[in-house]
C-alpha cells in the first residue's frame, strides 16, 4: 500500500470503529482514541487503554505516561511522529481500571486490521495487556527488553515487550529498566532489517 492508501484505510477503520455500537466501554467514555503516527513506520508501539487526557483529547499517550514515552522514543534517535502509537483498548475504562478479557477480545479484530494496514517490522508492547496479544502467558518480569520472534496469525514477527511507562512513573527501578530496555529497539530494528541467512547463502 502507498502512504496515501494507508492513510485512507486507517481513516476508514477509525470511522468504522466510531460507528460500531457493539464496542464496550463506549458509554462511559468521551470519545474513541484511535492510533496515531507515521503509517509507514517500522515501529508500532502498542499500549493499554486511554486515560483521562487521552479520553478528553482523543489522542493516545498524551498524559504523563505519554510524555515519558515521547522522551524514551527521542532517547533512541526517533521522533514521536516517526513511529505509530496505539492501544489494545480504544475507549477509556472507568477509573482507568484494567481491561477485561472480553473487552480486549472485542477490540482485537480492529487492532489486527490496523496492524495489517501499517505492516510494521517491529512491535513494542507497553505493559502486560498488549504483551498478552503476542505472547500469551509470558511474564513481563522475565521477558521485558528481550527480542522475541513469534509466529502470529501465520507470520513471523518480532516483538520487544516493555514495561508500561505509567508503571515506570510509579517505581524508580522500573523506570531504570524501561530506559535500558529502550536501547534494545535499535538493535532489534537492525536485526529485522538484516537479510535472511538463506538469502546470503544464495549470493
Ligand atoms: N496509557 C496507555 O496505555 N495508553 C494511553 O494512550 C495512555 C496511557
Amino acid at each position: 500500500m502507498t502512504t496515501d492508501q494507508k492513510k485512507e484505510a486507517l481513516k476508514n477503520l477509525k470511522a468504522e470503529m466510531e460507528a460500531d455500537k457493539s464496542l464496550p466501554l463506549r458509554d462511559q467514555a468521551t470519545q474513541l482514541v484511535f492510533g496515531e503516527g507515521n503509517p509507514d513506520t517500522k515501529i508500532y508501539f502498542l499500549g493499554e487503554a486511554p486515560g483521562f487526557y487521552e479520553d478528553r483529547e482523543g489522542r493516545p499517550f498524551i498524559g504523563q505516561a505519554g510524555k515519558l514515552l515521547s522522551q524514551l522514543i527521542e532517547s533512541i534517535g526517533f521522533k514521536r511522529e516517526d513511529v505509530y502509537i496505539s492501544n489494545v483498548v480504544r475507549f477509556r475504562p472507568p477509573e482507568n481500571r484494567d481491561p477485561e478479557p472480553e473487552e480486549l477480545a472485542t477490540f482485537a479484530p480492529y487492532v489486527d486490521r490496523e496492524i495489517e494496514i501499517i505492516d510494521p517490522k517491529l512491535f513494542v508492547t507497553l505493559g502486560r495487556f498488549s504483551m498478552g496479544k503476542f505472547l500469551p502467558g509470558a511474564k513481563i518480569s522475565q521477558v521485558h527488553g528481550k527480542i522475541q520472534r513469534v509466529r502470529w496469525r501465520g507470520k513471523e514477527i518480532t516483538v520487544v515487550p516493555m514495561y508500561h511507562p505509567a508503571a515506570a512513573l510509579r517505581n524508580g527501578a522500573v523506570m531504570q529498566q524501561l530506559k535500558e530496555d529502550f536501547k534494545v529497539i535499535p538493535q532489534a530494528l537492525a536485526e529485522v532489517d538484516k537479510p535472511k541467512t538463506e538469502q546470503l547463502t544464495l549470493v
